[in-house]
């Protein structure tokens, strides 16, 4: 029973009931009722399997085909009405056409399923950043995971009121159950996938993929695709970043968000506990993931997570490398892809330093430290409710937001790119983060280790042109009295026999320290062809065993390597030419005179 007057929101979903077929309509309340049924029917189903309530409680692993395991950029458009509104990074496809071509995908595709109707929030409900959006899906799997990630049920819908503004999210796992055909526990179609925006509708399609970012459609696909537009059509960013406090020990509070391309860490880096010796220094976290930063009246940036859990990368986080992850996920906490202990509980590749003697794999099979397998999918994941982070930001659900005062960009460098450097001003930050690329990994479907130029880390997210988007972030910087810095890190680099530089985690917390202070404008640092960057003195380093050779290793610049980088820079422009924004093409020259 829907509980809505909202004429637009009934006749879609109704349409949707004749285009899908499916034999039933459930319009979610978000219920902890409503969630425990949905697992249990899954339970039942083969599709969960419930966790030893001792150890993990209300919690779920669940094991996807194999062959729907991560996004599929290649099967991902962007459905502008011509194509240049798309850009050279994005697979365009005609409107028109796509329409026909989903309208006979999603022809019948829910037959013998139910289908859910999600109304949901991206940001705190009813906070002036935030928007509504509405799934309409036959997956339950998506309903339980749409909970904690977004905030969803009878209160959206209040706000939502009887003429509000949502963006239609459709999606089917498209695989319609003939009279009497029995299930399996992961249904998806991996020959006939599509993920499809369309930005002037603002509408989203999905078919074929029930995992992650294909699927719950409030993540890429609403909060960064289509997001992305209406904050250039509105005057803000919607930014695939983190968002974390910095809180000094005299209690002064600074916001910084940093955007990393997939897999870099980023939820370790928006948890990370200071070291030791940084006695009175305190991270909080806003988000691990996406950020909607909107121009607040006294001209400072505001942003917000729109999301309401992480939806994390589940190999290589433990309690070394992030314990308040690991805490978020202790309840609650849905699991994909990873490896069942035999008392009921999950791991994966360096939870721990040593292996579990046995355990069932990801796909189902026994697993022995000897076999030869991972035990967990690359891009296994761990869905969990932000709240339960012990360092979660008493604001992080403020209507109003977190005042910004730093952009960090990142990427996975193994050589060339320093620790940290902050730009000379707004226009040259731009160009860092035009130009910021990252080794690949797993989260996307792809070829492993390969350098891939990664705009702002938006290359898989930005709905529109990239070159449009780069112009909209000058202009966005030009109308405010005191944009906040600019900053790169890389804690990637590695020496000649391939050993990083720089311990990582805990310990970026000096670098963070530094960014901080510069952006507060009281920091020290010298001037270099590439930005402003720390010397040996200007760091934090008390307690840390790291000598000035070390440091001037981990900072060293090579002019001539750095050069050829332009080199990539250059290509990238050329993708962009005609809509490349002149301001970037100056900061390459002033970049390459320094050099
Ligand atoms: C993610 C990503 O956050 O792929 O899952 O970026
Ligand atoms: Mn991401």
């Amino acid at each position: 029973m829907s509980k809505t007057n909202h004429t637009a929101l009934l006749s879609w979903v109704e349409k949707l009931t004749e285009l899908c077929q499916p034999s039933k309509v459930h319009w979610c309340d978000g219920s902890e009722a409503e969630n425990d049924i949905l697992c249990e029917e899954m339970v039942q189903a083969g599709t969960f399997t419930r966790l030893n309530p001792a150890k993990r409680p209300n919690s779920f692993l669940c094991r996807s085909d194999p062959r729907d395991v991560a996004r599929v950029e290649d099967r991902t458009f962007i459905c502008s009405a011509d194509e240049s509104g798309a850009g050279p990074m994005n697979n365009w496809a005609d409107p028109d056409q796509m329409h026909r071509t989903l309208d006979g995908l999603f022809e019948g595709c829910m037959r013998g399923r139910t289908m859910y109707v999600i109304p949901f929030s991206m940001g705190p409900i009813g906070s002036p950043i935030s928007h509504i959006g509405v799934e309409v899906t036959d997956s339950a799997y998506v309903v339980v995971n749409m909970r904690i990630m977004t905030r969803i049920g009878d209160k959206v819908l209040e706000t939502l009121g009887d003429d509000g503004f949502f963006v239609p999210c459709l999606h089917s796992v498209g695989m319609p159950l003939a009279e009497g055909q029995e299930d399996v526990a992961w249904p998806c179609n991996p020959e006939n996938r599509y993920i499809v925006h369309f930005p002037e509708e603002r509408s989203i399609f999905s078919y074929g993929s029930g995992y992650g970012g294909n699927a719950l459609l409030g993540k890429k696909c609403l909060a960064l695709r289509i997001a992305s537009c209406m904050a250039r059509d509105e005057g803000w960013l919607a930014e695939h970043m983190l968002i974390l406090g910095v809180e000094s020990p005299k209690g002064e509070k600074t916001y910084v968000t940093a955007a990393f391309p997939s897999a870099c860490g980023k939820t370790n880096f928006a948890m990370l506990i200071p070291p030791a010796e940084m006695e009175g220094w305190k991270i909080s976290t806003v988000g691990d993931d996406i950020a909607w930063i909107k121009p607040g009246k006294d001209g400072r940036l505001y942003a917000i997570n729109p999301e309401a859990g992480f939806f994390g990368v589940a190999p290589g986080t433990s309690y070394e490398t992030n314990p308040n992850a690991m805490d978020s996920m202790l309840s609650n906490a849905i699991f994909t892809n990873v490896a069942l202990t035999d008392d009921g509980d999950v791991w994966w590749e360096e939870m721990s330093d040593e292996a579990p003697a046995h355990l069932i794999d990801w796909l189902g099979n026994d697993w022995t430290p000897d076999c030869g397998r991972v035990a967990a999918h690359p891009n296994s994941r761990f869905t969990a409710p932000a709240g339960q982070c012990p360092t979660i930001d008493p604001a992080w659900e403020d209507p109003k937001g977190v005042p910004i005062s730093a952009f960090i960009f990142g990427g996975r460098r193994m050589h060339d790119v320093p620790l940290v450097f902050q730009s000379y001003n707004w226009n040259h930050g731009v160009y860092v983060g035009a130009t910021m690329g990252s080794e690949m990994t797993a989260a996307a479907e792809g070829t492993m280790g390969a350098l891939r130029s990664d705009p702002m880390a938006m290359l898989p997210f930005c709905g529109y042109h990239m070159g449009d988007y780069l112009g909209h972030w000058l202009r966005l910087g030009k109308s405010l009295p005191a944009p906040p810095r600019v900053f790169h890190v890389n804690w990637f680099r590695k020496n000649d026999e391939g050993k990083f530089l720089w311990p990582g985690y805990g310990q970026n917390m000096r670098v963070l320290k530094w960014i901080v202070e510069r952006s507060l404008d009281c920091g020290g640092a010298q001037e270099s062809p590439i930005g402003w960057v720390p010397r040996y003195t200007d760091v934090d380093l008390r307690g840390l065993d790291f000598s000035e050779e070390q440091w001037n290793e981990l900072m060293a610049l090579d002019k001539k390597r750095l050069s050829l980088q332009t080199l990539d820079h250059e290509a990238l422009f050329l993708k962009l030419y005609d809509r490349l924004p002149k301001e970037l093409i100056v900061e390459r020259q002033a970049m390459v005179s320094r050099l």
